[in-house]
């Protein structure tokens, strides 16, 4: 029952080890309230929300960021929870995991 449960939210990457801030932030070790992972998974190859590999290379830093501070369709906004240095944090952490 458990497992069913559990089944599709993401899970972080382990805390050990991740020193990059938008990798920090994406994976709720900053904030409890900005929980990326969990939709997207800890590696942002997706699990309830879409996998990011081949989206992110597809989108500018100004478009990742909007989408981040107004949210998307079922994805919450992240405005009034992130400043602009974190969002930029997150923004530039995307861009260097997916190419
Ligand atoms: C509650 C689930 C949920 C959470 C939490 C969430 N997302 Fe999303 N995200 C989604 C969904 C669903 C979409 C697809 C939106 C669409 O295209 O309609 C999405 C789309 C995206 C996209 C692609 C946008 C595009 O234009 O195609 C990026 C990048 C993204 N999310 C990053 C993040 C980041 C960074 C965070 C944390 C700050 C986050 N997401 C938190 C559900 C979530």
């Amino acid at each position: 029952m458990a497992l069913l449960t559990m089944s599709c939210a993401g899970v972080p990457l382990a805390r050990e080890g991740l020193t990059d801030p938008g990798a920090l932030l994406f994976n709720g070790y900053t904030r409890p309230d900005v929980d990326c992972y969990t939709c997207h998974n800890g590696d942002g190859r997706g699990a309830k929300g879409p996998g990011l590999i081949f989206k992110v290379p597809r989108l500018s830093e100004d478009k990742l960021a909007r989408t981040i501070r107004n949210g998307k369709g079922l994805m919450p906004k992240y405005g009034a929870k992130l400043s602009d240095d974190e969002v930029n944090q997150v923004v530039t952490w995307l861009k260097i995991t997916f190419r």
